[in-house]
Formats: C-alpha cells, structure tokens, sequence
C-alpha cells in the first residue's frame, strides 16, 4: 500500500524502540513482564490463542475516520490479520491475529495515514471518545470534534499519560442527551449553554467525573455548574494529575478513579481536581486560552437549515 503521509517523528521514534524492544525479548533478553507492559502501552495485546498471535487495537479519536484510513485498516485486515476487524464500543479498530513479528510494519502502515495504537491499552489515557453525530447533529449545542481531537494530541505520549495506577477515559458528548454516555467515563464532557447578562447564551461545557462500569458501577458526578471553553483542557488535565496523585497503585481492582472517589469522597476530590486547576493555570509552562486545533478547525455546531426538507 502507498504510504500517503510522512510519519510523524514521534511516531516513529515509537516505532524505532518497539523494535529494539521486541528484537530483545525474541533473543530473551527482556523480561516477559517488562515487555508485556511495554506491549501494551503500545495497543498491542497478547492472545489467549499463545504463540506470536497479537490483537492490535486502533484508537480512533472520537470515531472520526477519513476514507484513506478506513482503506489501510482494509489493506492491514487482509494483509496481516484475518480480512476483517472488530469495531468496539469506545470506537477503537481491533485486529486479531497479527503476528508479533509484523508489528513493527503495521504501526507504520498505521501512522502513514495519521493513525495510532499508541496508549490505546494499558494504564494509560484511552481512546478519546465522542458522541456519533458529532459535527452533523441538528441538537449538538458546539461540535465537539475539534475539542476531542485537541485533548487527544496534548494527552497522547503526554508524561501523566503513561503510568497511571489505572486505565483512564475520557468522552465528549455535543449535548445533554449524551449519546456519548459521559456518565460512565473517568472524564465525561458534556456541552451546554449558559446565560449571559446581556442576553445572549455562552457555550461551554459541563464537566463529570470518576464515573465506571464493571461489577461496580458509579454514575459520574458534576465537577461544577459551567465549564468555559477556555478551562477544558486545564480541567481534564486537572483531574487526571489528580488521579495520578492519588489513586490506588497497590491494588489495580480497586484503582479507577471511581474508587478514589469511594475512599477520599466526592467533596474532597472535587476540591482536589479544582485546587490542581488553579494551580495549573498559573505554571508558566500552560498554553493559554483555546487551544490551537479547536481556532483552526472551528467549533460551530453543524446548525438546522430551514432551506432542506430532510428525507
Ligand atoms: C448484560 C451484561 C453486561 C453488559 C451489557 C455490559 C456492558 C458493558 C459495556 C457497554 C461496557 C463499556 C465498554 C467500553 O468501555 O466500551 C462495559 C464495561 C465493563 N464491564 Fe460490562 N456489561 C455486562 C456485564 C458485566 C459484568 C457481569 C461484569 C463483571 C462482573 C462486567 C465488567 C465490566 C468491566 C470491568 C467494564 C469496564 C469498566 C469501565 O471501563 O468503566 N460487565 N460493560
Ligand atoms: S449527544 Fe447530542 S449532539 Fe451528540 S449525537 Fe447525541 S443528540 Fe447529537
């Protein structure tokens, strides 16, 4: 296949060391659990199958796919897996059976058309999901494709990405239906309005946290009333340094943040993520204001036009 893009450096310097990595474990000279860790920071699962069989997961940022993506995944498909793959429910791209020796190969077929199995497994931030209309929902109050897209590229290879005591997600939903179930994610970001004094309404987001699944549900609690546009990132940041802090590195059953929010309680950890806020904020390091994805791209929503009849 024609590769169509130059690979990003740090890609490929990804790339580069899974295959200093994978060239000692093959000549034993990596442990089995250093390189299992490694493996899976890197999306690439072992199988129960055993021998050299891997699933490949493919994160796809909030569901977005380009048509010269969806075709390298084909090609990957038919090449090194079994000619077909598995969509799941965080709308990442599995790919079973790929041989561990073809790894190396399928991240760069992977990363030549801007995709990643980077952080898509492990403890680590996960795929950044959004709500499926994004972009085109006639009830979305902002798209918040751009908005994901930013918090994917400053999140991904991020320091507080790669070993956090637990997996950590984070979904945007356009609006408060939330198609995108915020309220069972680490970070669920919601998009709302909220008066102005002048009368017109502001777009901003509602922000939840330290939602799960699993044998122990918790249903995400409000960080607080109105998140402007400008704090987003500081905030998701926020939460998740605050995770970092503080979660449980002893016990990886009892280590989502919905645990932390059981021990430390939800009063305390609001508090907490608000203080790591502030304090974010005023590092001269942070990038003010919007971020540069979200100024390039435009977040307005895709709006209802009076002139279609939809069909
Ligand atoms: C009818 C039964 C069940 C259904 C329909 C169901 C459905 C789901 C769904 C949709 C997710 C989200 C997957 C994602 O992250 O994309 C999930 C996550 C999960 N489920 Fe289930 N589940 C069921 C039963 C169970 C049971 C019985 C257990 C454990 C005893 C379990 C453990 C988990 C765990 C650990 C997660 C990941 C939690 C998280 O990421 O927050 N599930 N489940
Ligand atoms: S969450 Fe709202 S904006 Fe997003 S797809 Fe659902 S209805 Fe549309």
């Amino acid at each position: 296949m024609t590769i169509s893009r130059e690979i990003d450096p740090a890609a490929k310097a990804d790339i580069e060391k899974f295959e200093r990595m994978l060239e000692l474990y093959l000549n034993g000279e990596l442990e089995e659990d250093r390189f299992r860790i490694f493996r899976l920071n890197n999306g690439i699962y072992g199988q129960r199958q055993g021998g050299h069989n891997q699933m490949v997961r493919v994160k796809i940022p909030y569901g977005r796919l380009q048509p010269e993506q969806l075709e390298m995944l084909a090609y990957i498909a038919e090449t090194y897996s079994r000619g077909w793959a598995h969509i799941t429910t965080r709308q990442n791209i599995q790919l079973h059976f790929v041989q561990l020796e073809n790894i190396p190969q399928v991240m760069r077929d992977l990363n030549s058309v801007g995709l990643t199995t980077r952080e898509a497994c492990g403890d680590t931030v996960r795929n950044i999901t959004g709500c499926h209309l994004a972009g085109a929902c006639p009830y979305e109050v902002l798209d918040i494709s751009p908005w994901a897209e930013a918090t994917f590229r400053h999140l991904l290879r991020n320091p507080y990405s790669q070993r956090l005591p637990r997996k950590f997600k984070i979904n945007f939903s356009g609006c408060a239906t939330d198609c995108g179930q915020a309220m069972f994610n680490d970070v669920g970001v919601i998009a709302v309005m909220r008066p102005r004094e002048d009368g017109t309404v502001e777009p901003g987001f509602r922000v939840f946290f330290a939602g799960g699944l699993g044998a122990n549900p918790h249903a995400a609690q409000a960080l607080e009333e109105f998140t402007p546009r400008e704090q987003l990132l500081p905030t998701i940041e926020a939460a998740l340094r605050t995770f970092d802090h503080y979660g449980n590195r002893d016990n990886k059953l009892r280590a989502r943040m919905k645990w932390l929010l059981d021990t430390m309680g939800v009063d305390e950890l609001r508090e907490r993520i608000l203080k790591e806020r502030k304090l974010l904020l005023a590092a001269t390091t942070w990038a003010e204001g919007i971020p540069e994805t979200v100024q390039q791209e435009g977040d307005g929503p895709a709006g209802v036009s009076t002139a279609v009849d939809p069909t």
